[in-house]
C-alpha cells in the first residue's frame, strides 16, 4: 500500500539523517556499531533484537546489540546470519520456524532480516534484526537497512 510505503521510506530517510549525525566525527567501529544497533532498536517498531555479528577468522562473532543475550559464534553458512554472510545477500525470513537451520537465540523471535556489511568488497559481518511479529520485514525494510548499513560501514574504520 502506497501510504505504508511512503511512511516507511520517510522513516528510513529520517533514520539515515540521524545515523549520519550520530556517527559524525567518529570512526571507531565498535562505538559506531553500538550506536547503530541502539538507534535501530529504539526507532523501528516491533523489534525484540537488533545487533551485529562481526566476521572474525571465518566465523561470525557477536558484536554490539540491543535485546536478550544471544548466541556468540555462528559459522558461515549456518542459520540466517551465516547464510546471509556466505551469500553476501540480504535475507528476509517471514517465519523463522520455517527456515532450515535457523538459530533460535530468543524464543520471542518470529521473523528476521539479515543484511551483510560489506566495505570495499570485504565482508565485515552482518546486521541482524528480529521481530516477534510474523513477516515484520519487507523489501522497503531491506532497501532502507541496506542504505543505513552503507552509511555505517563508510563512516567506520575496518576492524
Ligand atoms: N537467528 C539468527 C541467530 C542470531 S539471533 O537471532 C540474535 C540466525 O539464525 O542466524
Amino acid at each position: 500500500m502506497k501510504s505504508d510505503t511512503t511512511s516507511k521510506a520517510e522513516l528510513y530517510a529520517h533514520l539515515a539523517a540521524q545515523l549520519r549525525s550520530l556517527l559524525e566525527g567518529e570512526t571507531d567501529f565498535i562505538a559506531n556499531a553500538a550506536n547503530f544497533a541502539a538507534l535501530l532498536f529504539h526507532s523501528l517498531p516491533d523489534l525484540n533484537w537488533a545487533g551485529l555479528y562481526l566476521l572474525r577468522d571465518d566465523e561470525l562473532v557477536l558484536g554490539p546489540f540491543q535485546g536478550q543475550p544471544a548466541c556468540v559464534r555462528i559459522a558461515l553458512g549456518k542459520g540466517v546470519c551465516g547464510t546471509a554472510a556466505e551469500q553476501r545477500q540480504t535475507i528476509l525470513v517471514d517465519n523463522v520456524h520455517d527456515f532450515p537451520g535457523h538459530i533460535a537465540c530468543d524464543s520471542a523471535s518470529n521473523s528476521e532480516i539479515v543484511v551483510p556489511l560489506i566495505k570495499q568488497e570485504r565482508l565485515l559481518g552482518v546486521l541482524d534484526l528480529d521481530s516477534p511479529l510474523l513477516a515484520r520485514f519487507d523489501n522497503d525494510d531491506a532497501r532502507g537497512l541496506n542504505e543505513l548499513a552503507e552509511i555505517f560501514v563508510e563512516a567506520s574504520d575496518r576492524l
